[in-house]
C-alpha cells in the first residue's frame, strides 16, 4: 500500500501500435490488447479507492491516421462499450466522456449517452474517457461559451477570472489530475488536458500500454507518493504546514 494516493489519475495510453508491430501483428491487435489493460487499470483504481481515472482514448489529431485504423478503432470503442457498460455499472463506476463527441459515429454517440445516463448516479470510480479530445479544443470551447455570455450581456469582460474559464473547461467539477502517466516511452503531452494538468505530477514509462500491469501501476503510484508538491511554495513551507 502506498501512503499518499492520488485522487485523480490521468493516463495517455500509448504504445499499442509498437506492441503489435513487435509481434508482427496488425496495429489493431495492439489496440485490442490495450482494452484488456484498461479493464485491469479500472479494476485496480476501484480497489484502491482512487476517485477519478481519465483515459486518453482518441485525440483530435488521431483522425490523421490511416482511414482503416480510425474506423477499426471506432468499431473497437463501440464493441468495448457494448461489452463493458453492464459490468462497469455493477461495479458502481460512473462513466463520463469528454471531447468533441459530435464528430464520432452516431452509433457510438448514442451508446455514450446511454452509458452516461445509466451510470450517472454511481458513487465509485468516475471513469472519464477522452475521445476526439484535444486540450486546445477544450480551451477553445470554453472561450466560445464565455464569448457567448459576453455577447448576451450576461458577463462583463473585466470580471473574467481564472475561475470563470475553469467553469467551462471539461471535468472542472472533478478534482484536478494529481498524477499523469504516459506509457510507451514518449515524453510529451500530445494535446491532452492542457488546462487541467497545470500542477499535475508527470510520470513517464517505457512500458507499452498493452504490457502495463498492476506492478507498473504500483511503481507509478510509489513515484507519486515520494514527491513533494509545492504549488509555488517553498519546501520548508510545505513541510511545516
Ligand atoms: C495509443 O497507441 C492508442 C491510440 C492513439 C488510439 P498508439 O496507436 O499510438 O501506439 P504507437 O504509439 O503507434 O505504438
Ligand atoms: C496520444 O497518443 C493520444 C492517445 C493515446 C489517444 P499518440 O500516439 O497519438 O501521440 P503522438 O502523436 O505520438 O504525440
Ligand atoms: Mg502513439
Amino acid at each position: 500500500m502506498t501512503e499518499k494516493l492520488p485522487c485523480h489519475v490521468a493516463i495517455i495510453m500509448d504504445g499499442n501500435g509498437r506492441w503489435a508491430k513487435g509481434r508482427k501483428l496488425p496495429r489493431i491487435a495492439g489496440h485490442r490488447a490495450g482494452v484488456e489493460t484498461v479493464r485491469k487499470v479500472v479494476r485496480a483504481c476501484g480497489a484502491k479507492g482512487i476517485k477519478v481515472l481519465t483515459l486518453f482514448a482518441f485525440s483530435s489529431e488521431n483522425w490523421r491516421r490511416p482511414k482503416r485504423e480510425v474506423s477499426l478503432l471506432m468499431e473497437l470503442f463501440i464493441r468495448a462499450l457494448q461489452q463493458e457498460v453492464k459490468s462497469l455499472n455493477k461495479n458502481n463506476v460512473r462513466l463520463r466522456m469528454i471531447g468533441d463527441l459530435s464528430a464520432l459515429p452516431e452509433k457510438l454517440q448514442k451508446l455514450i449517452l446511454k452509458a452516461q445516463e445509466l451510470t450517472r448516479n454511481n458513487t465509485g470510480l468516475t471513469l472519464v474517457i477522452a475521445a476526439n479530445y484535444g486540450g486546445r479544443w477544450d480551451i477553445t470551447q470554453a472561450a466560445r461559451q464565455i464569448a457567448q455570455q459576453v455577447a448576451a450581456g450576461e458577463l462583463q469582460p473585466e470580471t473574467i477570472r481564472e475561475e470563470t474559464v475553469q467553469q467551462f473547461i471539461s471535468i472542472s467539477d472533478l478534482p484536478e489530475p494529481d498524477l499523469f502517466i504516459r506509457t510507451g516511452g514518449e515524453q510529451r503531452i500530445s494535446n491532452y488536458l492542457l488546462w487541467q494538468l497545470a500542477y499535475t505530477e508527470l510520470y513517464f514509462t517505457e512500458t507499452l500500454w498493452p504490457d502495463f500491469d498492476d506492478t507498473d501501476f504500483e511503481v507509478a503510484l510509489a513515484s507519486f507518493a515520494g514527491r513533494q508538491r509545492r504549488f509555488g511554495r517553498t519546501g520548508e513551507q510545505v513541510e511545516n504546514a
